[in-house]
Parts: structure tokens; sequence; C-alpha cells
């Protein structure tokens, strides 16, 4: 069997989501791929690649589904090797394998910055969306809750959540007494709602969307 293949990709092409299972990786030849992260509007871009560089070896070392998403973002042409020509290859030449690791390890410690904060505001997202729901059925305001109990819905620890509601009072959604997150009038509802949607960039989620024509 050929150690691999080579294909033309036109550019547009997925090759594959997240989330996939697996059975090749990929070195670019020639052209260039994205990688991304997330899907519909919460799309994050974690590199593009180029010529000599390669990708989907994570699956084949973990047997995990895909980590990300890859498109081709120009017309290119990649060697294709599948999962017996990896395994000849771990077997074979482990000084290939290895600085594939060290270079991978050097990527991912490059991205994990921003995908950290990426997931610290994904997280402040799900606070405020679950928040408002809540509200949404307990209208009127004053609402109150727990964080402990806030924190169980959202499967954390009241230690995760309390920084977090900690900097959505302080921007002005409601207030913190000890251990209870109260949001007393419409002004700390709209400003939760202010937040959440610089959160999302401004785009998702306006007042209307969220509470429906009462709200207006
Ligand atoms: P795999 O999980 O098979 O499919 C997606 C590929 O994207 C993955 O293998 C890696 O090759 C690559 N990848 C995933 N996450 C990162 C990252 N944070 N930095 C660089 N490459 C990544």
């Amino acid at each position: 069997m050929s150690m691999d293949d080579q294909i033309e990709v036109p550019k547009g092409t997925i090759l594959f989501r997240q989330g996939d299972s697996s059975d090749t990786m990929f070195v670019v030849d020639k052209g260039r791929v994205r990688l991304t992260l997330g899907a519909g509007a919460e799309v994050g871009e974690i590199r593009v690649l180029g010529p000599g560089e390669f990708f989907g070896e994570m699956s084949l070392l973990s047997g995990a589904v895909r980590s990300a998403t890859a498109e081709v973002i120009e017309d290119s042409r990649l060697l294709v090797i599948g999962r017996d020509a990896f395994a000849m290859l771990v077997r074979d030449d482990l000084a290939t394998v290895t600085r594939m690791l060290n270079e991978q390890g050097a990527r991912l410690a490059r991205t994990n910055d921003p995908l950290q904060q990426q997931l610290q505001r994904l997280v402040r997202v799900r606070v405020i969306a679950c928040v408002l729901q809540d509200l949404g059925a307990a209208m009127p305001v004053p609402w109150s809750v727990s964080l402990e109990v806030l924190a169980g819905h959202l499967g954390m620890t009241a230690e995760t959540l309390a920084p977090i509601v900690t900097e959505l009072v302080s921007g002005g959604a409601g207030t913190l007494e000890g251990a209870t997150w109260k949001i007393d009038d419409r002004t700390q509802v709209d400003r939760l709602i202010g937040l959440l949607n610089t959160l999302a960039g401004g785009a998702a989620a306006t007042r209307g969307h969220l509470r429906g024509p009462s709200a207006a």
C-alpha cells in the first residue's frame, strides 16, 4: 500500500468537521487550510496552515473525534495519510512522530490563550442566558438566586461562578449580597442584556429577541 495519496482540493471544501470520526491525517503540499472551532455564530479560527504543515493527526493518535473543522481556503494539493500508513509511520519512524508531536505541542501552547479567553466568554454567556431564561418566567423583578443553586443549574461550582457574577454585578447587572445574586429592577435586567450583547459581539441577542414584545 502506498504511504500516501495526493488529492487536489478546490477552495471552499470542508475536509472534515469538528466531532466527525476520523481515519486520515493530511499534509499541505500546496495551498492553505483553515482550522476552526465551534459552529454557527460561535466559530473561532485556530490557525491557517500552509505548505509543509500537517493536521488531523490528533484523532489518529487519540482515537477521539476531530477536535476542529478543516476548510480549504485556497485551491490545495494535500497528502492524505490513512490510519494504516499512520500506524506504520508510528512504528517505523519515531523521529518523525516525535517532531510532529513537538510541533503540535508548540501550536497548542500558542493557541491556548485565545481559546481560554473564548471559553471564558462562553461561560459568561451561559450564566447570563440561564438567568435571563429564569427571569423570563419569574417576572416581575426583583429576582434573586443563591450562587449555589445557579451554579448547580450551570453544572459548575459556586467557587467558579462567584468571580463571574462579581464581574457582572460590577457591570451594573444587579447586586451581590453574600452568596445571593439579586436583580432588583428593569434597569438591572437591561444592563444584563447589554452585557450579553457585548459578549456576543453585539450581533446576536437583542432585547426583542430575548424577551418578546412585552420587553419593548
Ligand atoms: P484532529 O483532531 O484529527 O482534527 C482537527 C485537527 O486540527 C487536529 O487533529 C489538529 O491537527 C488540529 N488542531 C486542533 N486543535 C488545534 C490547535 N489548538 N492548534 C493547532 N492545531 C490544532
